[in-house]
């Protein structure tokens, strides 16, 4: 790469012994067993016959749109499923969720001001690491589900063998999925004058949707003051289109393998499953093959920090994951729980402050909240969602670091999957509308009310 360009603008950080295939010769937690070698080497190799699904110069996109972040300039809204369903894919799901996106990105928008990087779990968010590899389903002792792309939640011993087919089907339903997405970002759908028809009919009557009704409202009257004004909204691309771009946890190390492809512009490897991914807190191990596998593509990337995570280790995460220090290259996805990141997170944002390293940090409030209730659901508290991003907020401020985004799991169904929030779902409702197949989501209600809490945030 460097005898193309001497000067270095497509100096390559990849690592020297790299390669997409590289990881193989490292530890690799949390992959299935896969019961057939044969029919996995057969699975893969179709894999990489099939295209890509993003392009690298899109990824490169969202790198610059997230040096931004990290530069204190823009905030990164990263959500979605925990984990997208086979059985629950259509139009109408899949329009709900980007809605409720939409939505908050709006009201972040509006009401905080900063530019909005929005970032969707979804078109490829399949695989799920689990504590613990088996569960007991009637004192029968069984594999774990471990995400559509392995095998099926049903709770049936022969439903839970990892089955390499399910790749396949997966990489279609991201195609598939990704394409609607496309045409509805960039085919009129996104426009701002639409910005009522987001609201959805079972949350329009909602405080939280009256609440959203209001800066919709005042966006209108913004748009045809302009027009008013001789400035006509109608020429501005900006407000027709919108970027929104793909995500998920780089967890199948052969599926990614197989859809990392040399881009012919730079040289440079990209994982086109997605534009970016991100490496999760039980596989983010220094010499594991997960991070290195990341250390050599292209796309922006992600990594997950729990309460455990050391200053030393987070500055060895930077050197190894971005020894170039690119801005946005790097986002930390901070899930330490409520009680623990004021007290937690500080050392890791001074410690990587100091070594002048420009990441984004961005704060899962999800996933260290999660607990069983007593009818057995896992499930997680809003206020204690909304607590963690008070302390994550709280700890930048103290730092004098950039809070850059938040990463949370929703849907646009109307569950009941997290406790409170202003429609208050009590313990006794979890068992009503409860569809996921993995961690418990936001409903459209509670992500429009926690938009609004971290545009406070971001106000103060
Ligand atoms: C997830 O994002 O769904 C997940 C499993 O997160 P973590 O790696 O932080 O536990
Ligand atoms: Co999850």
């Amino acid at each position: 790469m460097s005898r193309i360009d001497p000067g270095g603008s497509l100096r390559s950080h990849r690592p020297p012994q790299w390669s997409p295939g590289s990881w193989q010769k490292r530890d690799a937690a949390q992959q299935p067993a896969w019961p057939d070698p044969e029919a996995l080497a057969r699975t893969l190799a179709e894999l990489r016959s099939l295209p890509p699904l993003v392009f690298a110069g899109e990824a490169r996109s969202l790198m610059d749109s997230l040096a931004e972040a990290s530069a204190g300039r823009a905030f990164l809204l990263q959500a979605g499923d925990c984990s997208e369903s086979f059985a629950e894919f259509s139009a109408d799901a899949i329009r709900d969720k980007l809605k409720v996106i939409l939505q908050m990105a709006v009201v972040l928008t509006y009401a905080a001001g900063v530019p909005v990087v929005k970032v969707g779990r979804i078109a490829g968010q399949f695989a799920k690491p689990r504590s613990a590899p088996t569960e007991l389903v009637g004192g029968v002792e069984i594999e774990s589900f471990k995400g559509h792309m392995v095998n099926d939640d049903v709770a049936d011993p022969r439903a839970r063998v990892p089955d390499p087919r399910r790749m396949v089907a997966g990489y279609h339903q991201s195609a598939s999925t990704l394409n609607l997405l496309r045409a509805f970002t960039k085919g009129g759908f996104a426009d701002l004058s639409q910005v009522h028809s987001w609201n959805l009919q079972f949350l329009a009557a909602s405080d939280e949707g009256k609440r959203y009704e209001q800066i919709a409202a005042e966006i209108d009257r913004a748009l045809r003051f302009m027009e008013a004004c001789g400035i006509h909204p109608a020429r501005e691309s900006a407000l027709h289109v919108v970027d929104f771009y793909t995500s998920h946890e780089a967890l199948l190390l052969g599926y990614e393998e197989a859809l990392t492809r040399q881009d012919s512009l730079t040289g440079k490897w990209y994982d086109c499953s997605a534009h970016m991914l991100w490496v999760g807190e039980r596989t983010r191990q220094l010499d594991g093959a997960h991070v290195e596998f990341l250390s050599g593509i292209g796309n922006p990337i992600g990594c997950k920090l729990g309460p455990s995570a050391t200053p030393e280790e987070v500055l060895a995460i930077c050197a190894k994951l971005d020894p170039e220090r690119v801005p946005g290259r790097l986002t930390f996805i901070v899930r330490m729980g409520a009680g623990t990141v004021e007290e937690a997170l500080p050392p890791l944002l001074n410690a990587v402050r100091d070594a002048g390293h420009p990441v984004v940090w961005t704060c899962d409030p999800m996933h260290a909240n999660t607990f069983v209730s007593d009818g057995g659901r896992k499930t997680r508290r809003f206020d204690d969602i909304i607590a963690e991003l008070q302390g994550f907020f709280a700890a930048h401020h103290r730092a004098g670091t950039w809070p850059g985004g938040v990463h949370v799991e929703l849907t646009g169904d109307d569950v009941t999957e997290c406790l409170g929030g202003l429609g208050d779902v009590m313990e006794d409702q979890l068992h009503q509308r409860y569809t996921t197949t993995c961690d418990p989501r936001l409903n459209a209600r509670q992500a429009i009310d926690l938009a609004f809490r971290v545009a406070e945030l971001l106000r103060a």
